[in-house]
């Protein structure tokens, strides 16, 4: 191990065999965590080519179980986005793209941070179950066309292990190590295609859109070398996406966007994705097609009868897609309003999360309990313009005494100017 972090520290390639030799010999225990952490901080500096990294995400998937869907039919479409706050488009994107007949097969994970993850906000439906079997899995995609759960299966301990380690040594914000640790979980769980929706901005891993990009490329060109067709968009994270922050909060906003009514980026970005999402899974010749099919499926109502069928489906209290004032709600609410008169000139992603997981919506551990009903609905976004006493945003929660600290908080997160900020793209780059 000490030649293989030598080899490294002095930029040469590591082989396959050396990589697998590493990554079994980590998990099993016969590797201390010290040279790995060295080995991580090689890897930092040098970096890997595609061939080590490719070496990489395999030795990874070997680690532990691989899910296989091939009991689903057609083509099996995942979307994955490296995360963002106020992102609740798997809510809207899975149930648009069944409707359109692309079956969706998603396992997903609960989320550590500002809100929880698609589980906890689905959740947000009383009764709704999250822990499928295989099997039951399976059957409900070639039944309705969709079924969303949690992982059951051992996925990638590697990465677990990896992860937790190159948390603590400084060691996370390597393109290749990313891009292998997110792709290496993709890959494990079955899709034959994948979307991503890699985030920008002060919300976001990788703040500038030419990062984004760099690891963009990287997770693509894994997926490919890995023999499923994978398309990224580099996409917008510095304001949060949508009005809503919070778990209920964001399934009211995703249900509102399945009936036409939803603010115009989460639209936006869900007609983007999912016109990626279907061109890749054989149901639209081109993404102007597939839009224009998307967009039908919103306004005939079938995306949204397909929400039902999914929550129904998973013992969850479909009623609610049309009864959203019985969703979790709060008993505590606040507004914070503005100072002075002006332009929103930069409203900061990452503060507004870290309110909202002050507010109760998120985990600050994994041991923490999430308040479904707790949250943020924004009222201005960057670009709005406002006066003076005008309402910024209003404050959710279902502890009282967590509201000062958040609302100070909240209040840094926006800047107020004399003029209007430059538009931001929503999507900055497509690379496929
Ligand atoms: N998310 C992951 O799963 N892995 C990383 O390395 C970074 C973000």
């Amino acid at each position: 191990m000490t030649d293989l972090i030598l080899k490294k520290r002095h930029g040469q390639v590591l082989s396959e065999p050396e990589i697998n030799w590493i990554i079994a010999g980590y998990v099993a225990e016969r590797i201390p965590a010290y040279q790995i952490s060295a080995l991580m901080m090689a890897i930092y500096f040098q970096g890997m080519d595609a061939t080590e990294t490719n070496a990489l995400v395999r030795a990874m998937i070997a680690s532990g179980d691989t899910i296989d869907l091939s009991g689903i039919a057609g083509i099996k479409v995942d979307k994955h986005s490296t995360g963002g706050v106020g992102d609740k488009t798997s809510i809207v994107l899975g149930p648009m793209v069944a409707a359109l007949g692309i079956p969706v097969g998603k396992l997903s994970g609960r989320g550590l941070g500002h809100t929880g993850g698609t589980l906890d906000k689905l959740e947000s439906f009383p009764g709704f179950r999250i822990e499928l079997e295989m099997g039951e899995f399976i059957r409900q995609v070639n039944e309705i066309g969709i079924a969303i759960a949690g992982q059951t299966a051992q996925l990638v301990p590697a990465d677990k292990q990896l992860y937790a380690l190159r948390d603590v040594t400084g060691t996370v914000e390597n393109v290749s190590l990313i891009a292998s640790s997110i792709m290496s979980k993709k890959l494990a769980s079955g899709a034959n295609a994948i979307v991503l929706d890699v985030k920008t901005g002060a919300g976001a891993f990788m703040e500038t859109p030419e990062k984004a990009g760099e690891l963009a490329r990287a997770m693509v060109a894994i997926g490919q070398g890995l023999g499923r067709k994978t398309v990224a968009l580099v996409t917008d994270m510095e304001q949060p996406l949508g009005n809503a922050v919070g778990n209920a909060l964001e399934v009211r906003e995703a249900i509102a966007t399945l009936r036409g009514e939803g603010p115009e980026d989460l639209r936006e970005l869900c007609l983007a994705l999912g016109a990626e999402m279907l061109v890749l899974g054989g149901g639209a010749p081109t993404a102007e097609a597939a839009r224009t099919q998307l967009e039908a499926v919103i306004a005939s109502g079938r995306a949204l009868e397909k929400l039902r069928h999914l929550v129904a489906a998973q013992g969850g209290d479909a009623r609610l897609v049309d009864a959203v004032d019985e969703l979790p709600g709060a008993t505590h609410q606040s507004v914070l309003r503005a100072e002075r008169d002006g332009y929103v000139t930069a409203l900061h992603a990452g503060k507004v999360g870290i309110a909202s997981m002050l507010l109760g919506a998120g985990r600050e551990t994994k041991q923490s309990t999430i308040d479904l009903g707790a949250g943020i609905e924004l009222r201005a976004k960057s670009g709005t313009p406002v006066r003076a006493g005008d309402p910024l945003a209003l404050l959710h929660t279902n502890d009282a005494t967590r509201l000062p600290e958040a609302q100070s908080v909240l209040r840094q997160a926006f800047t107020i100017g004399p003029e209007a900020p430059p538009l931001r793209p929503l999507v900055f780059e497509r690379i496929s």
